[in-house]
């Protein structure tokens, strides 16, 4: 019986469980994928006994995605560049730390639309979390020339612009302003959320052409995706990055031949409950 899960606390909101126990299923792998409730004052221990369990491997989710670091005998590049791990391999009773949000964020997109071109313009990022940072890196990689990134905080996408040279910042209050011309528009907060205040921007100028990507899947249709499909621009919605995250850790756990599918039926079960 090949073992993961996932470490967060609290971890109840975690739909992890589900999309590993749908490949489990699926590829009729004789596996387990736990979610793991574990406080702070308990995390060394856990990560200790896991690894003495015969665990392959597991994902780290919050408060834990940079606690993490230190425990991690190696760090991916994209981990490092991210600065948090959400994907733990255990090889040999080394931790591998690996950061797989970018890739979520960007084949989640490349899947969708697949004549997307991410060089076609700039793009405009809204937030200046954990989740920027990843999307920032993914952007990056994917050719992306010029990021506007806005931010409540200013300081905070400030942090960001320092570590990614194709950033430049923009005033919250100014969101609406740089919107002619880009490529791509990403919400990265967390307004839009069921229970939180919608996205206020004025999309005028943006362009028919362009695509919004909108990481919040709760809704999975965000007044900003109403908005912006109103305007005839192509949206993603945020719950294929959640699924495409997913899918480095279970076929490094599990070993997996292929990357495990993400279809519709896995994208339903999840958005049911
Ligand atoms: P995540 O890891 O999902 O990115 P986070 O690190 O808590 O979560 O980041 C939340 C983002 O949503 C931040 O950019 C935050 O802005 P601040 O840096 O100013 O806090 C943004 N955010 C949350 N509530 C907001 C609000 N009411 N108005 C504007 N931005 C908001």
């Amino acid at each position: 019986m090949i073992k993961a899960g996932v470490i967060g606390y609290p971890i109840s909101q975690s739909k992890s469980p589900k999309i590993h126990g749908y490949w489990l299923n699926r590829y009729g792998i004789k596996g387990s994928y736990t979610a793991m409730a574990v406080p702070p004052d308990e995390f060394a221990h856990t990560i200790d006994k896991l690894a003495a369990d015969g665990f392959t491997g597991f994902n780290v989710t919050i408060p834990h995605k940079q606690a993490i670091i230190p425990f991690c005998g190696v760090l991916t590049p994209n981990a490092q560049k991210i600065g948090a791990v959400n994907t733990v391999f255990i090889r040999n009773g080394i931790l591998h730390g690996d950061n797989t949000d970018a890739f979520g964020f960007t084949q989640n997109l490349d899947e969708k639309q697949p004549n997307f071109d991410w060089t076609a313009g700039p793009a405009v990022v809204l937030g200046a979390g954990g989740a920027a940072r990843a999307i920032l890196y993914a952007l990056e990689q994917s050719g992306v020339s010029q990021i506007y990134l806005a931010n409540r905080t200013k300081a905070k996408a400030e942090e960001l612009a320092a570590a990614f040279p194709k950033v430049r910042v923009v005033d919250w209050e100014r969101r609406s302003d740089v919107l002619e011309n880009i490529n791509l528009l990403v919400n990265t907060t967390a307004l839009g959320m069921v229970g939180q205040e919608p996205l206020t921007i004025d999309l005028a100028a943006l362009p028919a052409a362009a695509t919004v990507y909108d990481i919040v899947y709760s809704p999975l249709i965000t007044p900003l995706l109403a908005q912006a499909k109103e305007k005839g621009c192509t949206v993603v919605t945020g719950i294929g990055m959640l699924l495409h995250q997913a899918r480095p850790g279970f076929q490094g756990w599990f070993g997996t031949k292929n990357l495990p599918e993400v279809t519709a039926e896995l994208e339903e079960l999840l958005l049911k409950n």
